[in-house]
């Protein structure tokens, strides 16, 4: 039997490729539709009302398009937000991204543990619920970066990141009272661990030993403990790409992906 029904991996930009990484490394065989909200992006610096808003409506669109046998809203703000409202709203299944606070207190030695996440995710009362339940004996500092998001999609865009920059928003963890005791750091945004190589270059005379977490490999778990005894295509076909709005940026993208199995952008 041959099931072509994809997993939708769904994010503001190119920081759910993350987690589209891991999940292909488990399920070789599965099409993804990778989805970026482009015309959303970023969603870091939204309020509330307007992540409420917009997720559901376009998973909704998404999903009559593309037929997805699951969903990944691999986006910490989407999902601290919206996670509720999608799957009231969807008739499938939905696998969320939540900061990943868990393994980061069963690592660290220190008891102090960062978090580094976009300006809307670190406020969420979701995040101090993780915190409480996972991490009591631990101090949590957090930091919410726009600018990361912002290196991580230019990277991807062609713009190398620049380290200083990259220093300057790890030192907003670091200059934290208590934060030079911080032995781990949970990227609490997808887009974050595209940049680990360059955040672990940075601090690596000053910070010997710490650890980077972040969602992707549980996530990946996740879904193939979901999809476990499903079927797929016989025969692979690209992976799609599918962006709210379409321009220069989402082309130079598109460029960057196309050596890693996906196929030219397309517009939703
Ligand atoms: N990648 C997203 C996250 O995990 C959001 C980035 C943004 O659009 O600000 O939170």
């Amino acid at each position: 039997m041959s099931d072509a029904r994809p997993i939708l991996i769904f994010d503001s930009g190119v920081g759910g490729l993350s987690i589209a990484g891991p999940v292909r490394a488990a399920l070789p065989r599965a099409p993804i539709v990778y989805a970026a909200d482009s015309a959303g992006f970023p969603y870091g610096t939204k309020s509330e009302a307007e992540i409420a808003a917009r997720v559901p409506a376009l998973l909704g669109r998404l999903a009559e398009r593309h037929h997805p046998r699951l969903i990944v809203i691999a986006c910490n703000t989407a999902s601290t937000i919206a996670l509720p409202a999608v799957r009231a709203a969807l008739d499938c299944p939905i696998v969320g991204t939540v900061p990943a606070i868990k393994p980061a207190a069963l690592l660290s030695r220190t008891r102090t543990i960062g978090v580094l996440g976009t300006e809307a995710t670190v406020r969420q009362p979701y995040v101090d619920d993780l915190a409480a339940r996972f991490a009591a004996d631990c101090t949590v500092i957090r930091h919410g970066s726009a600018a990361l998001v912002a290196l991580a999609e230019g990277m991807l865009a062609g713009v190398a990141p620049d380290p200083t920059a990259v220093r300057a928003e790890l030192d907003g963890l670091f200059d934290q009272p208590g934060g030079a005791g911080i032995d781990v750091i949970v990227n609490a945004c997808t887009h974050f661990p595209l940049l680990e190589p360059v955040m672990a270059a940075a601090v690596a005379g000053v910070a010997p030993g710490l650890r980077f977490v972040d969602g992707g490999p549980g996530i990946a778990r996740r879904v193939a403990h979901l999809t476990q005894g499903q079927d797929w295509p016989d025969r692979p076909s690209p992976h799609r790409l599918v962006f709210t709005r379409l321009d220069a940026r989402e082309a130079a993208i598109g460029r960057s992906l196309a050596g890693y199995g996906y196929a030219a952008p397309e517009r939703l």
